[in-house]
């Protein structure tokens, strides 16, 4: 695995214009248009790159996008692996590894979620605080390899608390409702039913969508500070009725976008 990722972030220092970013982001739900507002871009489709898994969704990207944000240098997922689509923990989380390895410190990332919070509105935008792993596996099992962190990592700060606090600041400057809490990343693909929507709220879930806790474990194994939003694009419990779909989680995502993406970039111009 230490080769691959070596090999990989080699690779991208010899095809990469420029220096190497500090910042590393996953466009996830809700945050792909912060691309619009990356300069000097350069595209890197997956398929060309070393040991990259490659999108399966159909009119998924599939790219790794190098810019300037604000003046600063940052490396943009298009398109993220789930654990949904059939890739295993090691390739999920595979390009944060060497995000890492290029020099990035800093991940940002976002998603879809359901909320089970009662105080939760569709289109409500949710700091992530922490996180609770209900994936069958852990990304960090099997070997470990000292090189890239320790074996039994602490999980106490998942989420970096001072850029938390960056983007309160933000959010309030600009008149923004943000929520905060904790999210609940399962295997998917269903989504909940309403027993289990009740179960996340009871053991202290706020939110639950089917990405990020990988890849944040993976970032904090490797003392990567972490910054993550959640959109909420549906509601689940034992009173609500409305069926989610992925069409419904697609449009109440891009309505929201314009603001996680204001939110997101002014904390990143920050840092
Ligand atoms: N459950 C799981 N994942 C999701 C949801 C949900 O309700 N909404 C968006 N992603």
């Amino acid at each position: 695995m230490l080769q691959k990722i070596n090999e990989t972030a080699q690779w991208i220092r010899n095809h990469v214009e420029g220096e190497m970013p500090g910042i590393g982001i996953i466009l996830g739900t809700g945050l792909g248009a912060l691309v619009d507002h990356i300069e000097n871009k350069q595209y890197i489709a997956y398929k060309d790159i070393p040991n990259f898994p490659v999108s399966t969704v159909e009119g998924h990207s599939g790219n790794l996008i190098f810019g300037t944000l604000g003046g600063r240098r940052v490396m943009a997922m298009q398109g993220r692996f789930h654990y949904y689509e059939g890739y295993d923990m090691k390739q999920v989380t595979f390009p944060v590894r060497v995000m890492k390895a290029l020099g990035i410190e800093t991940l940002f990332v976002s998603n879809a979620a359901g909320g089970m919070n009662k105080e939760f509105k569709v289109g409500d935008v949710m700091i992530i605080t922490d996180h609770i792993n209900l994936f069958p596996e852990n990304p960090l099992r099997g070997k470990n390899y000292e090189e890239l962190g320790p074996r039994f990592p602490a999980m106490t700060e998942p989420y970096d608390k001072a850029l938390v606090a960056i983007a309160d600041a933000v959010a309030a400057e600009k008149n923004i409702r943000v929520m905060h809490g904790v999210y609940v990343g399962t295997p998917g693909p269903t989504f909940e039913t309403p027993a289990e929507y009740e179960y996340f709220r009871v053991i202290g879930g706020d939110a639950v969508g089917m990405s990020t806790v990988p890849e944040v474990i993976v970032a904090r194994h490797a003392s990567m500070r972490v910054f993550g939003v959640s959109v909420i694009t549906d509601l689940g419990g034992k009173d609500i009725t409305e069926v989610p779909s992925h069409e419904e989680v697609q449009k109440a995502a891009v309505k929201a976008q314009p603001i996680v993406v204001e939110l997101m970039k002014e904390v990143i111009l920050r840092v």
